[in-house]
């Protein structure tokens, strides 16, 4: 129970990688803020199952794209909780598209979820999170690959890379550390919607299998719960001397 006591946020948290990092932080002693989109239920079931166990966790509906309901999300937890110490920002989306296909509607939705989101989020919990805080962002491992019409989502995504680094000065002067996790082929639904966009297009239709063993050393995608234990690690004591850090969590990428 290493975070027994404290607040954290997960954004995203009703399914995926972010439904198992309200898990694990909430089986580690946290009481976490699940934040959803839209849809109550998904977000409402975890609720019900989590305190069924024992653990501590609300729902709270957010759309991480608008910076004024960023604010109201971190404004409610702290008025419903007392005080935050956590945010893990996971909300994400995912494009594939070429070039001369991209329009400004797509950069625009794509950059307002995956970096004005998690620039928001974070501001906004900035300003209550004290001394010892933590926050975790959510880049990839497309942020350092190249695959083929990728090139609005591993843009957002290194650009969270970037924020990291340059947030950690400014937020060590408080004592908070920022971190971000560069997950590599998950199992969600993000994975089988896409998985097989992260090859050449000639080999597509190999069966997935193949495309797995070329891409991770480890030759299988990760489990949603692998990358809620690197999460676990990062927001607790254990990371004292780690901030503004991009973790790679990939299964050794090929
Ligand atoms: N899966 C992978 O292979 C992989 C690899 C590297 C990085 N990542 C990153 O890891 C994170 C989680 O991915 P995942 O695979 O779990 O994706 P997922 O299964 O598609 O789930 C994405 C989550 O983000 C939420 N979300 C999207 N837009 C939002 C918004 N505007 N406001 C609040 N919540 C929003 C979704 O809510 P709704 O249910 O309302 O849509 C959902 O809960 C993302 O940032 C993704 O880019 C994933």
């Amino acid at each position: 129970m290493k975070l027994n006591g404290k607040i954290a946020v997960v954004t995203g948290a009703s399914r995926g990688i972010g439904k198992a990092i309200a898990t694990r932080l909430a089986s580690e002693g946290a009481t976490v803020a699940i934040n959803y989109r839209e849809d109550a239920k998904p977000a409402e079931a975890l609720v019900s199952e989590l305190n069924s166990r024992g653990f501590k966790a609300q729902a709270f509906r957010a759309d991480v794209s608008k910076p004024d309901e960023c604010q109201t999300l971190l404004d409610d937890v702290v008025k419903t909780f007392g005080r935050v110490d956590i945010l893990v920002s996971n909300a994400g989306i995912e494009h594939f598209g070429k070039l001369e296909e991209i329009t400004p509607q797509d950069f625009e939705r794509v950059f307002s979820v995956n970096v004005a989101g998690q620039l928001f989020v974070t501001q906004a919990a900035a300003r209550y999170l004290p001394s010892g805080g933590r926050i975790v962002l959510t880049s990839s491992v497309s942020a350092r690959i190249a695959v083929f019409y990728h090139t609005l989502y591993a843009a957002s995504k290194a650009a969270v890379s970037a924020m990291v680094l340059n947030l950690a000065p400014e937020l060590g002067e408080r004592g908070i550390a920022i971190n971000a996790i560069a997950p590599g082929g998950t199992a969600t639904d993000m994975a089988k919607e896409n998985g097989k966009f992260y090859t050449h297009p000639a080999l597509q239709d190999l069966p997935p299998e193949a495309l797995l063993k070329s891409k991770a050393a480890l030759q299988r995608l990760a489990q949603p719960e692998e990358i809620a234990a690197t999460v676990a690690f990062l927001v607790s004591d254990d990371a004292s001397y780690i901030t503004g850090s991009t973790l790679a969590i990939d299964g050794g990428r090929l």
